[in-house]
């Protein structure tokens, strides 16, 4: 089947669902997703989008682009940081205009609470930044999104798998879509196309993700010749539900909840003086590894306790000396737990039998979010080289891209923010260029390469391997070798594994033959895209020979900005990555040493 659009948004989260509102308004759009839109991965983030309105407080957008910068390791680009950052105000009204039901101060405005890494610049304690709808904000933001898109006559392709961006003399002319209820293959002719296919934490085995995010986006982008930019930096988030890896959210600690080990002590007093569980991601991460691995796990497992029962939040809201604005102590109640997070309470009760108003969580770091991806612009054009070349009609926005705005470490609530930003530019920008180019021509025979790619699986005479079995074991030395610490011999055996599971991947039988909801296909050509993804990871972790952010080399313990200050990009040669690197946008800040 043949449709032409202008534009081509490829993914529903917030971004896609952004940019596509903004496309729409300008040219004949159209967005492709391989689940239905509300199901995206968007609608899982919890505690919030970050913005420097000074709801509750003094707060600057300056602040918000120092602390992201911060966050960053010193490594995004300062001049994105800025444009979101100063970008963050007017996009977090546009929601609220548009319907978002954002708690609320007595007041009236939008209500904020603090966030890991947020701070107030001059007294360096933590600033409420994170604009929040209960620890629904993501879900709140998708459901927006997705009514303004229908009011705005956006056409969805739901439950079509994109496999191929068709790329031709250097310019973009559509992709390739496999709609999943039939099994038929579909060719949409496009001037431009966004990627907007959010992340890859399936790599992993502990992870936040759903289980769509298998790095379809980045793979495919990898395979038509696009580098992808700082694979390297993967976070992982500090509280996910132990074993499980379902989010628990930051918002928990911006409420007042503290992280306590087997002696029962908080032990983020010892990592983080001044803002203690309230540091960035990436420290608060290795800090709960080296408690578990010193044996102050619980009971001595892998897992220590987040604490939010009100008499241990209100004890250390006095020992912080912690006051409401008008000097009164800062108190929490069960009621309070229940309505600002209610998912919370509602998941630990049904996964854990746990209730924690009562109980402490168990919790474990959890794969969550990827720093890197297909390099772009401020306007999210995707990036083909060092020299910032751009390939026309491609954008990327979200997750899947690297602006950079997030470095080697994202703080919390600044994800939310990424995709209304980038993705109104992208949409924005996507108008303009629609406007000002012609359709060119398709290649010929458009499906041959997605054709191929699924006839190769499905066709496997020989096929004696499982999906599962391969997915399960790079999960599982993914996790070991490339997680929150890493050296090189087991970087090398990563590289190993991963090779060997490609060749086995080549083995694989797929047992549905099918074409209607063939399922077991998809997640053959998906296990080939979190292959594609964990090679590149663990190239280009081996090759960063520094620590920096989420990536923690233990035999270079050190940040090196003397060689590292620099992005990475990774590209496939003849069948073997090949590491290339571009400097880092510094405007106004010169990196210092971090200290939280
Ligand atoms: O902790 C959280 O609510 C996650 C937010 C984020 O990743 O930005």
């Amino acid at each position: 089947m043949y449709h032409k659009y202008d534009a081509v948004i490829v993914g529903a989260g917030g971004a896609g669902l952004m940019a596509a509102l903004y496309a729409s308004r300008g040219v004949r759009t159209a967005v492709l997703t391989k689940l239905y839109p509300t199901r995206s991965h968007t609608g899982t983030a919890q505690g919030g989008v970050g913005a420097a309105l000074g709801n509750h407080e003094e707060d600057h957008p300056e602040w918000h682009t120092f602390d992201t910068i911060k966050g960053s390791d010193y490594l995004a680009d300062q001049d994105a940081v800025k444009t979101m950052c100063y970008e963050a105000v007017d996009i977090v009204y546009e929601l609220e205009h548009m319907g978002l039901p954002f708690n609320r101060t007595k007041e009236g405005k939008i209500a904020q609470r603090p966030f890991g890494g947020h701070t107030n610049n001059v007294t360096k304690q933590p600033v409420r930044r994170a604009c929040y709808a209960a620890d629904r904000t993501g879900h709140m933001i998708l459901q927006t999104l997705y009514q303004q898109c229908i009011k705005n006559n956006v056409t969805f392709f739901d439950e079509f798998h994109v496999l191929d961006l068709l790329v031709e003399d250097g310019t973009t002319r559509g992709v390739v879509a496999l709609e999943i209820a039939t099994g038929e293959l579909h060719v949409f002719h496009a001037k431009a196309v966004l990627f907007a296919t959010g992340g890859w934490g399936k790599v992993w085995s502990i992870t936040s993700n759903a289980h769509t995010l298998t790095g379809d986006g980045p793979a495919i982008a990898l395979r038509r010749g696009i580098p992808l930019e700082d694979m390297e930096f993967f976070q992982f988030h500090p509280t996910g539900i132990y074993k499980m890896g379902i989010l628990i959210t930051e918002g928990v600690r911006g409420e007042g909840g503290v992280l306590i080990n087997n002696e029962g002590e908080r032990f983020m007093e010892r990592y983080a003086p001044t803002i203690k569980d309230l540091a960035s991601r990436d420290v608060v991460s290795r800090a709960i590894y080296l408690e578990i691995r010193a044996g102050r796990g619980i009971d001595g497992k892998n897992y220590v306790y987040l604490d939010v029962r009100p008499e241990t939040v209100n004890k250390y809201f006095d020992l912080d000396g912690k006051k409401n604005p008008d000097g009164t102590p800062r108190r929490i109640t069960a009621a309070d737990i229940e309505a600002k997070l209610p998912d919370i309470a509602d998941f630990t009760r049904t996964y854990l039998g746990i209730d924690p108003i009562t109980q402490p969580m168990p919790v474990q770091p959890t794969a969550h979010y990827a720093m890197g991806g297909i390099p772009t612009d401020v306007w999210a054009r995707v990036l083909i080289d060092g020299k910032r070349t751009v390939l026309p009609g491609f954008y990327a926005a979200g997750e899947v891209a690297c602006v950079s705005v997030h470095g080697a470490n994202r703080l919390g609530t600044n994800s939310l923010l990424d995709i209304n930003v980038f993705g109104k530019r992208a949409g924005i920008d996507m108008v303009r260029y629609c406007r000002e180019n012609d359709f060119l021509p398709l290649p010929k025979e458009p499906e041959a390469f997605a054709r191929e790619q699924l006839e190769s699986l499905r066709s496997r005479q020989d096929g004696r391997e499982r999906v599962a079995d391969i997915r399960r074991e790079m999960q599982e030395m993914m996790m070991e070798h490339v997680g929150v610490f890493r050296e090189e011999p087991g970087l090398k055996q990563a590289i190993d594994t991963i090779k060997d599971l490609q060749d086995r991947y080549q083995h694989i039988a797929i047992d549905d033959k099918g074409k209607r909801f063939n399922t077991d296909l998809l997640e053959a050509w998906e296990l080939g895209a979190l292959l594609d993804v964990a090679e590149v990871t663990t190239a280009a972790a081996l090759s960063r020979k520094e620590s920096r952010g989420a990536h923690y080399r233990e035999d270079y313990p050190k940040r090196d900005d003397k060689k590292w200050l620099r992005h990475s990009l990774a590209l496939r040669k003849d069948g073997k990555i090949e590491l290339r690197y571009k400097p880092v946008t510094i405007t106004e800040y010169e990196p210092k040493e971090r200290v939280y």
